[in-house]
C-alpha cells in the first residue's frame, strides 16, 4: 500500500514555504517559483515511479539531471493557492533519459506545466550540485525591499554585497560569499538560466536586476532563511538610505565577525 502523497513531508513543506512567502508579500499573483530535488526512494513510498502521466518537453538539455526527481511549482500558479490545492499548483517531475523531457509523475492537474523559469531552476541545480552535493532547493522570489534596493543602489556585486553586509550584523556570516548580481534580462529564457547558473558557481544568492532573487540551499528552510536574511538587510537599507547615517558596522568589525564564525568570506568585498 502506497502512502497518501498529500501527507508527504515534501508536499507539506512546499505548501508551508509558498504560503509563508505569499503572506510576507514576496510573491504577488504568480510571482516566484520553487524546485526541490527529492530522494527517489522517499518518493516511491507515495508514487508508482513507473507510471508517467504526461511527458513535457523542457526546451533545454540537462544530462546531469537524468533520472532526478523534483517537486516544482507550476507556470502561472499563485503561491497563495498552493496550500489549498497542491495537486494543481505543484507537480512532481523526473528528467527523462533524453535529458530534454520531464516526465510528470504527479500533480499539475487540469493540464498545468512546470514554472516558466524551469531552465533557470534546473541549470542552477546543476551548478550548485557541482559545488555542494547536498544542494536540493532553488527558490526564485520577488522580495519587496531587495527589489526596491535594485532601483536606488549600484548593481555592482561588491558594492551591493557590502551594503547588505553593513545592514545586519550577521549578514556576513549567513552569506559570506556575497551576492551575485545580474543586469535586467528577459525572464523565462534559457539565456537567463545560463547566466544564473554561471553566477551560482560562486554564489547561493543571485539578484536578477529589477526582477527578484534566486537562492539555493540544502533544504527549503535554509534557502528561505538565506533569502530572508538578504531581504531583511535590504529592508534596513531602504528604511535608512535617505537619512543621515551616524553609525555603521565597520569593515574591521565585519572581518572580526567572519573570522569568529569561521566562514570563508569574500575578502575582496571588504575595504580593508
Ligand atoms: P511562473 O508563474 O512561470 O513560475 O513565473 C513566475 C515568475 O516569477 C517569473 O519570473
Ligand atoms: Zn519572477
Amino acid at each position: 500500500m502506497r502512502k497518501n502523497i498529500l501527507k508527504a513531508p515534501f508536499v507539506k513543506e512546499m505548501c508551508m514555504t509558498t504560503a509563508n512567502m505569499y503572506r510576507i508579500g514576496w510573491d504577488e499573483r504568480n510571482g516566484g517559483n520553487v524546485s526541490y530535488l527529492l530522494d527517489e526512494k522517499e518518493v516511491s513510498k507515495y508514487l508508482n515511479l513507473n507510471k508517467v502521466i504526461r511527458r513535457i518537453p523542457t526546451g533545454f538539455e540537462a544530462k546531469e539531471l537524468i533520472g532526478k526527481i523534483f517537486i516544482v511549482t507550476g507556470r502561472g500558479k499563485y503561491f497563495k493557492n498552493v496550500e489549498y490545492s497542491p495537486e494543481t499548483n505543484l507537480g512532481i517531475v523526473r528528467i527523462a533519459n533524453d535529458g530534454t523531457t520531464a516526465e510528470l509523475l504527479w500533480g499539475f492537474e487540469g493540464g498545468g506545466v512546470f514554472t516558466s523559469e524551469f531552465p533557470a531552476h534546473m541549470m542552477s541545480h546543476i551548478a550548485r550540485l557541482k559545488v555542494d552535493p547536498e544542494n536540493r532547493v532553488v527558490i526564485h522570489t520577488h522580495p519587496t525591499h531587495t527589489l526596491a534596493m535594485n532601483f536606488i543602489h549600484d548593481l555592482d556585486e561588491k558594492k551591493f554585497t557590502h551594503t547588505l553586509w553593513e545592514m545586519c550584523t550577521e549578514c556576513i556570516a549567513v552569506f559570506p560569499e556575497g551576492v551575485g548580481v545580474l543586469p535586467w534580462m528577459l525572464c523565462g529564457t534559457n539565456s537567463i538560466g545560463e547566466a544564473t547558473a554561471n553566477k551560482m558557481k560562486d554564489f547561493r544568492v543571485v539578484v536578477w536586476g529589477m526582477h527578484g532573487v534566486y537562492g539555493a540551499g540544502k533544504d527549503l528552510d535554509e534557502t528561505f532563511g538565506l533569502i530572508e536574511t538578504v531581504e531583511k538587510a535590504a529592508q534596513i537599507y531602504v528604511l535608512t538610505c535617505n537619512r543621515p547615517r551616524i553609525n555603521t558596522i565597520k569593515d574591521e568589525q565585519m572581518q572580526e565577525l567572519a573570522e569568529y564564525f569561521k566562514v570563508n568570506y569574500r575578502k575582496d568585498f571588504l575595504n580593508l
